[in-house]
């Protein structure tokens, strides 16, 4: 049987300043969304900012109910938002941040599987490569390509 190593290229920054431009701003609005979440029970509040080819920057929130599956995170709020919006928009970037009790989360944020699993139909969808900018005060992780986070993934060819 043959072994096949599976590499994934993570851009890490200790930094908000070392990012550019367009990536901070898009950070810094995923850090300002996490004030809308609704996380009564898990007291998480992730904030997600999308931005699409056509400028436009959507926002979302975790919206959490007391059926807890019937909740959904804050990446999937703004994507489909997003998607629902401007359907004909490729995604080009979301960013993600979280905050607990007002206090800015240290470690990045990592989208759960359900998400990545979207993050990777928004990008086979668009046919562009969509970038993950995972914040956190302590230090920000960047990916290029949501297929980055998923690699054997099932995908709309299949
Ligand atoms: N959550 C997100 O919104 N995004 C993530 O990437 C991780 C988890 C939410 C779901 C739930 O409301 C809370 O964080 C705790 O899991």
């Amino acid at each position: 049987m043959n072994i096949k190593k599976i590499e994934i290229t993570v851009y890490e920054a200790a930094d908000i300043r070392e990012l550019s431009r367009e990536d901070a701003a898009l950070l810094a609005k995923a850090a300002e969304a996490t004030g809308n979440a609704y996380a009564p029970y898990s007291q998480f509040h992730v904030g997600a900012a999308v931005l699409l080819e056509n400028g436009e920057v959507i926002c979302g929130s975790n919206q959490e109910n007391a059926a807890y599956p019937s909740g959904l995170c804050a990446e999937r709020v703004a994507l489909f938002y997003a998607t629902s919006r401007f359907p004909e928009a490729a995604v080009r970037a979301i960013a993600i941040h979280s905050s607990t009790g007002g206090q800015a989360g240290p470690e990045p944020v990592y989208p759960c599987g359900a998400c990545r699993q979207v993050l990777l139909e928004c990008e086979s969808r668009s046919g562009r490569p969509l970038k993950v900018i995972m914040g956190g005060v302590q230090k920000i992780q960047i990916v290029n390509s949501a297929s980055e986070l998923l690699p054997l993934n099932f995908h709309l060819s299949h």
